[in-house]
């Protein structure tokens, strides 16, 4: 951090302590769980790509919750943000279950939302529709499961964290963490409307900041900006939360060092470096060694684990053209701009590549756009004195968009179409190109790829016509084989917190599609409100929720067909059709009156999910070599010790991490010498450590690479990796743990 931001914030915070307490208007609880899936070899959930399979951790992911009620037996909300690709719908189907089970008719589909951050490096297998698990060949249990748990921990300790508390809101500009990736399809709108605003993307973030009645702390923040999860490339093979969620670990480790019970690593600075060198010397590494999963200290090191943690969540908002590659996008063998209609260089999407600001490094990408959402948040946490009362209210319908009929402004009436995928689609875009030789923008299809598609499905002439100028490339709408491709039933929501209001969309909107159905929607309860809403009423739009559609492009940007409106299922009136419908939840919510007709649930296909993808069958080790025994121990440099910025790694044999998540727990650990004991200093949720696994090409074993990159907050000191893992002989085996340490080694 630069210091003059640092004393910034001292002065805010030094400000805030003497700043009257405020009267708690409500009952308030945050959670968070850890929803790290399968660490390798399944299929990471974005960019469609194959290739793409997880083998490793950069830093975990979690489920983030908060509750809000106005009272114990009063309305109420929970809202998850969950570090993932987007909510799925079987998700929100089997955690609503789970909850129902627990608390009864409390939490429901009504008042839950389930919000993905948008990560493409998070792993795959738990939608539900076919096009949405063809890479991951079908669903994959384990990860399902994860995020399940997670979400429904997550809300179960925000459940039982409520207490009397306040909720502050402030909103402020962020406008160096996205630009629109399809400014040729903005410029579509018309340029009335364009010139309200000064940018292509929407540059607002909104933040909540929960503190607590009694004590008067914080115990959370959630904030809500656009920007796309895709600082990591679609090369990426590590478990991120990618930008949002380094934003999110940022601000939590921020608020735990500057709040007083975190732990304390004692320097050793009147050691020499010489004197530690020489004590590093003697501490040589332990080969692998069985150890039980709760006797370790190892596997659970997090300084904030448990119930009382501070809660930081950055989520989701209309994020569709919003990318975080602020550089730009350039062709990959020119290093010019790319084509500014079709995002291609002569003619080929695959060359043109997005930029993050960290360019070429995408991991210094992620950690620049999450540092800029986390500054801005603490500047708003920091100075927010709006306080949040009035009522807790919320609506909830689910649609068949399949055909809605839409009256549109000039009294004529539309319908929404069933599901399909234009050309745009499969020529993805800068921020993971396609294949296939599509570009964006292409509105004809070729003759081949027309019969590669017939024989898959054949659109009915009555799609064609009423998806045009889209050119179908996939009828998902209309391919039931072996089970749905894509949903035709979501819902939509809209969450009330006093002058706040949430509207749960399940997709991506663009900029522009965001803006008028938040405006829309505003003016809707106002007109009908009868004062309970005015202009000073926020309205935010809450991205990717309870379940996934894809994407809402505005019906003038749905002309050009570049991916965001190849890739809105519904037809060029999706939003219009979604404007209609949330302003008939406004304008209930906003006189009061009850929904009548919930409309049709989505389906549950859990009983006919199709998985191919084989859990790891056991594995043995060469004789001699235990799980946990070190291929490499530690390459001290020849001054003996290791200075900030550098990367010691150290490589153990190691079984595939499937057997064991280690939920709330590490693979990977650094361990500091305090007083002659290893206490833990880092772990595979740092942003510094890394845990890497793949197959050994010549033994066909698996090896876990730690990597440790020497931060420059690091205290000198005496060092070691430490790694924990687990394995089973055979697939029918119980699961054994094991732990491994290396040799000590200096920072200095
Ligand atoms: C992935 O890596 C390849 C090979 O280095 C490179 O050509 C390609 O542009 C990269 N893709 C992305 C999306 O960064
Ligand atoms: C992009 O397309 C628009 C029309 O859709 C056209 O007016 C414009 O000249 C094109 N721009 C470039 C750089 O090709
Ligand atoms: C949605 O509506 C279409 C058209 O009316 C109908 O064919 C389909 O069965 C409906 N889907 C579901 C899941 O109800
Ligand atoms: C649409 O119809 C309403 C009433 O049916 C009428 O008041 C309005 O003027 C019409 N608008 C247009 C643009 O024709
Ligand atoms: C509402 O607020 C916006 C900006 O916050 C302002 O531009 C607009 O003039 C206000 N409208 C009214 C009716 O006060
Ligand atoms: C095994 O080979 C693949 C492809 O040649 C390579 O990417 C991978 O890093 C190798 N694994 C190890 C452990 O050397």
């Amino acid at each position: 951090m630069y210091p003059k931001t640092f004393i910034f914030i001292l002065f805010i915070i030094l400000l805030n302590v003497f700043l009257s307490p405020t009267t708690a208007q409500y009952l308030i609880g945050v959670g968070s769980y850890d929803s790290t899936g399968p660490a390798a070899g399944v299929n990471m959930m974005g960019y469609a790509n194959l290739d793409q399979s997880t083998a490793g951790i950069h830093f975990r992911l979690r489920a983030r919750a908060f509750i809000i009620a106005e009272s114990l037996d009063g309305p109420r909300i929970a809202f998850v943000n969950l570090d993932a690709g987007m909510a799925s719908q079987l998700v929100t189907i089997k955690v609503l279950e789970r909850l129902s089970k627990r608390f009864g008719k409390l939490y429901n589909e009504d008042n839950v939302a389930i919000s993905g951050t948008h990560t493409h490096a998070g792993p795959g297998g738990y939608m539900q529709y076919v096009l949405y698990s063809v890479t991951s060949l079908g669903f994959i249990p384990q990860s399902f499961d994860a995020i399940v748990t997670a979400i429904e921990m997550s809300i179960l300790q925000a459940h039982q964290n409520l207490k009397s508390g306040s909720v502050f809101i402030n909103t402020g500009d962020l406008v160096n963490a996205g630009v629109n990736r399809s400014p040729s399809a903005y410029l579509f709108n018309p340029p009335t409307e364009r010139e309200r605003y000064p940018r292509d993307v929407d540059t607002l973030m909104t933040l909540l900041k929960f503190v607590d009645g009694t004590s008067q702390k914080s115990v959370g923040a959630f904030t809500w900006f656009a920007t796309h999860g895709t600082s990591m490339s679609s090369n990426n093979t590590l478990i991120s939360g990618d930008n949002k969620g380094a934003a999110a670990r940022f601000f939590e480790d921020w608020f735990t060092s500057t709040s007083t019970n975190s732990t304390t690593f004692y320097a050793q600075e009147n050691t020499s470096t010489s004197a530690l060198i020489k004590r590093a010397s003697t501490i040589k590494a332990t080969g692998g060694q069985p150890c039980s999963q709760t006797s370790s200290q190892g596997f659970k090191v997090r300084k904030n684990n448990g119930g009382s943690q501070f809660v930081g969540a950055f989520c989701q908002s209309n994020v569709g053209d919003v990318s975080p590659n602020v550089l730009g996008a350039f062709c990959t063998d020119t290093g010019l701009p790319c084509d500014f209609n079709h995002s291609s260089c002569h003619g080929n999407d695959q060359l043109c590549i997005g930029r993050g600001p960290g360019y070429p490094d995408e991991t210094k990408s992620t950690k620049i756009i999450g540092e800029r959402q986390f500054l801005k948040a603490v500047e708003l946490f920091t100075s927010a004195k709006e306080q949040l009362t009035g009522k807790i209210d919320y609506r909830h319908i689910y649609l068949n968009f399949t055909n809605i009929d839409v009256k549109l402004a000039d009294n004529q009436t539309a319908k929404t179409c069933p599901a399909a995928l234009g050309a745009g689609f499969a020529a993805g875009t800068t921020d993971g190109p396609g294949a296939f030789g599509f570009q964006q923008g292409d509105k004809k299809i070729n003759e081949f790829w027309k019969r590669v598609r017939d024989f898959l499905k054949k659109p009915s002439a009555y799609q064609v016509d009423c998806q045009n100028p889209k050119p179908v490339l996939v009828s998902t709408g209309e391919m039931f084989f072996p089970y749905a491709w894509a949903p035709a039933i979501v819902p939509i929501q809209i969450l009330r917190i006093g002058k706040l209001v949430i509207l749960s969309v399940p997709g991506e909107f663009t900029t522009m599609s965001g803006r008028r159905l938040r405006e829309s929607v505003k003016k809707t309860l106002i007109d009908n409100g009868n004062g309970g809403f005015d202009n000073n009423t926020h309205v935010v739009i809450a991205g990717l929720t309870n379940t996934y559609s894809q994407y809402i492009a505005t019906p003038e940007e749905y002309q050009q067909q570049r991916y965001e409106a190849a890739s809105t299922l519904y037809g060029p009136h999706t939003l219009s059709a979604y404007i209609q419908e949330f302003n008939k939840l406004a304008e209930s919510m906003a006189k009061g009156l009850k929904i009548v007709d919930k409309g049709p649930s989505p389906p549950d296909l859990s009983s006919i999910q199709l998985t191919l993808l084989p859990d790891p069958p056991g594995e043995s080790l060469p004789p001699g070599i235990k799980f946990g025994d070190m291929k490499h121990d530690i390459y001290t440099p020849k001054t003996g010790f290791f200075r900030k910025g550098d990367k010691p790694s150290v490589v153990f044999w190691s079984p595939n991490p499937r057997y064991d998540l280690l939920t709330e727990g590490t693979y990977a650990v650094v361990e500091m010498l305090q007083r002659e004991m290893w206490v833990p200093a880092y772990d595979d949720d740092d942003f510094s450590l890394i845990f890497k696994w793949n197959v050994d090409n010549s033994s066909n074993n698996g090896l876990a690479s730690l990597e440790w990159e020497v931060p420059n907050s690091a205290i000198n000191g005496v060092y070691r990796f430490r790694h924990f893992g687990s394995s089973k002989e055979t697939i029918v085996s119980t699961v054994k743990y094991f732990t491994g340490a290396s040799s000590a080694f200096t920072v200095s």
